[in-house]
């Protein structure tokens, strides 16, 4: 699944960085990201959108590490940000605020107005109190909050029900039979200035059918808007491409965004989209070791250095990660449940995975760059991991491993 990933002399390397001199040098668990596929992915939204007003915003959760928010940054992508913080780390890495859009159903007074003196392109409203919230920070400013409704086309995804977002029990965006009398408030609100509509169904869609039809019924609004002299000047779909962890089949960018560009054609309005995973997702793998092997009657434990603190998404979401050996040795291969050294039966990273390996040798988890780290924690007092980004044949620590020291530097004993 990662595009720079291949064999070499000393076992797999990521462009021509040998994967065994990466935890030679900085140890392991360590992230570690391909900047050519990085720029690959994001060339084929380039691409697929080329000759169209259109603008990428990348997902800032999906990885906030500053290193890849300035690979982002130098190929012109905007940024869709869910909190402050994330504003504060797309400025440190050079972003430029005035492609910045701003989601979330609980943004605080306090990011509020720091998207506000930031200059923001946009934020994507979730309810009516917040635009009220909103109307009146801007007015304490004395500025004018540029605006998009995030609406809720209530289309089924049909993905993981954790991550599927545009149902319509779920606490995403304005219903959509109400945008309409919502849009007309914010127009009369001396303190907004309307500027789009946005919209997000779901994440890892392998297919662009639900997406196409949430296009439809957006498109209907904009529409009945325009008809009530309320013009529109971008329409955001919001992120959600898949990707391939294993066998699944997502559609190439440019596939996925054919019919919303057939329903798109001879507008006028910018086009907006917010991924995250299919930018970063297959550019990314978790490193790790093999502390011990553990064999068993029924089961052989495969025991590594990285855990579910550092790897979330298989005993959150059941998520599969292609697991493979760095280094394949010349024995049998055998079947192996990976798992980490946390305290709990939930601390796993895969399952049954056939691997020839003995003690010591590296396994590298694939498809991990998009919320992997950005998901990770300090559960058992792990330190994370540290994340290095190839390029070409350099390897750039884009963080530091943290210390213990660091994990409780905030904290006090009682006097
Ligand atoms: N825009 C909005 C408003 C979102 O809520 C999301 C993701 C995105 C864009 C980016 O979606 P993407 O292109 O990455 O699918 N932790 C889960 C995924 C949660 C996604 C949440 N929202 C996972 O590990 O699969």
């Amino acid at each position: 699944p990662i595009p720079t990933l291949r064999p070499g002399s000393a076992g797999l390397q990521i462009e021509d960085v040998p994967l065994a001199a990466i935890a030679e040098r900085f140890g392991t668990p360590t992230y570690v990201y391909s900047r050519a596929a990085l720029e690959q992915a994001f060339d084929a939204y380039r691409d697929a959108l080329a000759g169209r007003r259109a603008l990428v915003c990348y997902a800032v959760k999906a990885n906030s590490n500053l290193g890849v928010l300035a690979v982002f940054a130098k190929l012109g992508a905007g940024f869709d940000i869910v909190s402050g913080g994330e504003l504060s780390r797309v400025l440190a890495a050079g972003g430029d605020p005035g492609k910045v859009v701003f989601s979330g159903v609980g943004k605080s007074a306090g990011e509020m107005r720091q998207a506000l003196a930031a200059g923001i392109r946009c934020f994507n409203v979730e309810s009516e109190a917040e635009l009220e919230r909103l109307d009146m920070l801007a007015g304490e400013l004395g500025t004018r909050a540029p605006i998009a409704l995030r609406v809720n086309p209530d289309v089924d995804p049909k993905t993981h029900p954790y991550i599927s977002t545009g149902l319509k029990n779920n606490k995403f965006g304005v219903a959509f039979d109400t945008a309409l009398a919502l849009y007309r408030r914010a127009a009369g609100m001396a303190n907004v200035r309307i500027s789009g509509i946005a919209c997000h169904i779901g994440s890892q869609l392998l297919d662009s059918g639900p997406i196409a039809e949430a296009a439809e019924k957006v498109l209907g609004l904009v529409d009945e808007l325009a008809a009530e002299g309320i013009h529109l000047d971008h329409i955001d779909l919001g992120g959600g491409l898949g990707i391939r962890y294993r066998d699944e089949a997502p559609p190439s960018v440019a596939a996925y965004l054919a019919p919303l560009l057939r329903l798109l054609d001879g507008r006028s309005e910018e086009l907006c989209f917010e991924p995250g995973r299919s930018l970063i997702g297959n550019a990314g793998l978790l490193l790790t070791r093999i502390e011990y092997l553990k064999p068993g009657a029924e089961r052989n434990f495969a025991i590594v250095d990285a855990a579910m603190n550092d790897l979330a998404r298989p005993a959150l979401y059941d998520a599969y990660h292609e697991a493979v050996a760095v280094a394949p040795r010349d024995v049998p291969e055998r079947n192996y449940e990976i798992v980490g050294p946390i305290c709990e039966s939930g601390d796993f990273l895969a399952h049954d995975r056939p691997l020839a390996v003995a003690a010591g040798d590296l396994v590298a988890l694939l498809s991990a760059g998009a919320y992997g780290m950005a998901m990770s924690s300090n559960y058992n007092t792990r330190p994370r991991a540290a994340e290095v980004i190839v390029d070409g044949s350099r390897m750039h620590l884009v963080r530091q491993r943290e210390t213990v020291e660091s994990l409780y530097a905030l904290e006090s004993p009682l006097p």
